[in-house]
This record gives C-alpha cells, structure tokens and sequence, in this order.
C-alpha cells in the first residue's frame, strides 16, 4: 500500500441517498425517508390502474438503445456511458422505454395480455452537464402501456402519470400536449420547415445548424429566444397531419377533458427521443426554474417494436418521470416531509449483568412487530437515555439486575412523561406499545 491516504467523493452528477433529508456537503437531494415516500405512492397509483412492475437489466446492448432512441439525438451521440468488453457492446441505460419493448418482445408478453400495461422504478444514466434538476445517474419511475392503439390508452397513461403528483401534493402542474401525426405526414413538413429556416441560416445557434440537417423536428424545442421568435412565423406541424391524426387528438383533447386533465396545447412540443408518433406530453412544474422544468414526459411510439426487430407493429404508450425533479418540486411545495420511522421502544440497559437478557428481550419484540431499538456500544445510562430522544422513540425503559430478577420494570412515555409498571414479557410490552 502506498503511504499517501486517498479518500474518494462521489462522481460528479451522483449522490448518495442518506437516512438523513440533507447531507454535510450539501451533495444530496433528500433522505431515504421521502425516496421511499414517492416510491410507495408511485407503486399505490400503479396499482390502482392495474399497472404491474417490471424490472430490466441496468446495462443493455448500446445498438438497442442507439436504434431505439435514435442515433441523432443528444442521448445516443453525446451521453451514453457505453463500454465494450470482448465483441459486446454495453450501455448503462439512459432510459427505459427501449429496454421494456426488448423486453415486450423477447417473452413474447403481447401473448398473455392484449394490452400489457407495465411500470418500473429504477436509475439511468446520461453524461450530461451536471446541474440542478439535472444528474449523470438519476431515477426514473415511468409505465408503459403496450399493445393498445386506441387514445383511451393515452388518455389514461396521462391520468396516471398526473394522479401520482397529485398523491404526493404537487398540485401545480401543467400537462404540455401535442401531435406529431403520423411518420407519413413528416417529411413534407421537414421540408416545409426547412425551406423557411434556410434564409435564415445565419441566425442559428451551431447546435440548430445541426439539427436543421440531421433531426429538423428538434429545433422546434429550441429555448433560444432569437429561435422561438424566428419559429413563430414557421409552418406548423399541425397543417401537414392527416384526418386521421387530427381526429385522434381531438379524441385525447376531449377524454381528457372528460377525465378533469387540464392541459395546454403546444404545437412547439416535440421531446427529445425519436419513437414518438402522435401523442407527446410533458408535465411541467412552475416550482422548478430554468431548464429542468419537465417533471416528466412521455408520448405513443407505435414504431419502435419494428425499429427493434419486431415482424408486427406493436402499438404503445407511455410515460417516464424523474425522481430527483419530483423531490425537488416537493421541497418547493414543502410537500411532504413524511417522518422517518421512529423506534416504539428503547430499552435503556443499565449495566452489563441486563445485557443478554436485553438483547434476546428486544430480539423478540422485533419478531413480534414492534419497533425496538437497544444500546450497542455499552454506554452509560444517561448517553442511552440521551440517544433515546435522539431517535424519538415513543417508549423508554431501563433494564438493570433488579428488572431482570423481579420480572417487572417501568416503561415512560417519551411524549407525555408518564410511567407505569409492566410485566417484562412480550405480550404484556407489545400490549402496551400498542394501546398507547
Ligand atoms: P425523457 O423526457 O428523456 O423521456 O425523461 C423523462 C424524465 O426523466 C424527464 O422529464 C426528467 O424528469 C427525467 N430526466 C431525464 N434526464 C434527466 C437527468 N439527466 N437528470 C435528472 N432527471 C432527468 C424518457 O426517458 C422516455 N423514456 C419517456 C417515455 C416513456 N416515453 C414513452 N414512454
């Protein structure tokens, strides 16, 4: 070993989810407390919509994901962690839509349900600029419904994805709606935008000079004001869709009503991924500022399963949202902060001779459902009692020989300062603990 000690920070882009809501370097968005907080009301709404959970690998084949994403969006040609090990070529997932449809397709799951309808929870990564709202491995929880062409199914991934906000008291939310028409209706629109981008060439940022050749639709998400004053003369997307498409939206518009999404119409949506046909939404929250506003996003990719090797198109729908955006939203809503487990008993021990007895005591309360919490580092009575109201817990009792020996001790409520004898048995404690 070398002489010189190292210590080691986490990535830059990552943090640590601590027990605690802040850590010392500031370097953590909330504690665990409120992660499992929003995880367990995303699973309770998932649930409700008859949606079940589906965990895929967290490294999955980079063609999958270049294929799938597209190769000339910012994710597959500037922030994939991707890495090779012998002739394979990996990818840290940057999202989950693609690998859910490799999924989809690869255990033939369109044979048991005609509409499978799926959620996940779990990181992904991108090597983007770190910032606030914005990270190099974050979470995703999202749910995809697979199988369904119909704008029931958009309608209704909406309607999930704004009732889990709503659950977890972020109610100022705006749903961004929009169509991209079908794959036939772009290209005349492509060149229609082009046309009248060309004069104006020179006005430009570098990345929409770029665009402008390779993806033309993304410059209409453009946040460059000179841009967005140049586009708001430009062709809209919505003259070239089809009948057919402008029917479906309407359709969306009015089950939407009907379900009480309110949303605003933006023809200038386009999101950042290449499946999406038709539908695309985003959820919005003025609580966030700047850049990172979109709480989640989502839309119908009703080409992708071709696009993955798939001999029959697979219509789907879904939606993805980050969970660091959402904590954050919370902390600006001072939603939440739910309180982290607190301890029922804390059993004091005073001295050696009590601590066998207390550490098989306290075993079983465990065993039996309660919340118990025990010394381990043979302080002095008054450090335990003092460790005790640290952890709040709701009951105290100090255990020494004379307890141990009588069968009887006397437990003090941590809130309201009363004491009562007990029997030191776990029926006579449990009852206790729960009746108080
Ligand atoms: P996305 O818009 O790329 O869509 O990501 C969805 C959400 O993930 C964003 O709205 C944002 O909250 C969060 N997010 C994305 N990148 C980062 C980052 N670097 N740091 C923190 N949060 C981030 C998708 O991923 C699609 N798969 C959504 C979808 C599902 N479409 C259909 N089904």
């Amino acid at each position: 070993m070398g002489s010189k000690r190292e210590s080691f920070r986490s990535i830059k882009g990552t943090f640590d989810v601590l027990p605690e809501e802040s850590s010392s370097d500031g370097n953590t968005i909330a504690g665990s407390p409120s992660w499992r907080h929003v995880e367990s009301v995303v699973r309770e709404v998932m649930d409700r919509y008859g949606v079940r959970e589906i965990r895929t690998p967290i490294i999955e084949p980079t063609p999958l994901i270049a294929r799938g994403v597209g190769q000339t969006t910012d994710i597959v040609s500037k922030e994939m962690f991707a890495f090779e090990r012998g002739d394979t070529q990996y990818v840290l997932r940057p999202e989950v839509t693609a690998p859910v449809m490799r999924a989809y397709l690869q255990h033939n799951l369109g044979q048991q349900r005609a509409v499978q309808k799926l959620f996940y929870i779990g990181p992904c990564f991108r090597a983007e600029r770190p910032q606030r709202g914005r990270y190099r491995q974050f979470h995703q929880f999202g749910a995809e419904y697979i199988g369904s062409a119909n704008v029931r199914a958009d309608a209704e991934v909406i309607a999930l994805m704004t009732d889990v906000y709503a659950g977890l008291g972020i109610g100022d939310c705006t749903v961004r709606l929009n169509t991209l028409g079908d794959v036939d209706a772009r290209p005349s629109f492509v060149s229609a935008l082009q046309d009248y981008l060309a004069p104006h060439v020179s006005a430009l940022s570098e990345t929409s000079r770029r665009r402008l050749e390779q993806n033309p639709l993304r410059i209409l998400d453009t946040k460059n004001p000179v841009e967005r004053e140049l586009l708001v003369d430009a062709p809209r997307l919505s003259s070239f869709i089809s009948d057919d498409s402008r029917d479906r939206y309407d359709r969306l518009k009015e089950m939407l009503d009907a379900l009480g999404v309110t949303f605003v119409e933006d023809p200038f949506l386009v999101r950042g991924l290449d499946y999406y046909t038709e539908t695309a939404f985003e959820l919005e929250t003025a609580a966030l500022e700047g850049a990172q506003t979109a709480l989640a996003g989502g839309g119908r990719y009703d080409l992708l399963a071709e696009e993955l090797g798939a001999r029959q198109p697979v219509p789907a729908t879904g939606f993805a949202a980050g969970i660091e955006r959402l904590l954050l939203a919370m902390k600006a809503h001072d939603a939440r902060t739910v309180t982290d487990a607190r301890p029922d008993l804390f059993v004091v021990l005073a001295g050696d001779d009590a601590a066998t007895w207390g550490v098989e005591f306290v075993h079983q309360l465990r065993r039996a459902g309660a919340r118990c919490e025990l010394d381990l580092s043979g302080r002095s009575v008054k450090a335990q009692m003092r460790e005790a109201n640290r952890t709040r817990s709701r009951f105290v009792i100090v255990v020494g020989s004379t307890e141990t020996a009588s069968g009887e001790g006397r437990v003090r409520s941590m809130e309201t300062g009363e004491e009562q004898n007990v029997r030191l048995t776990v029926e006579s404690v449990r009852k206790l603990l729960a009746t108080s």
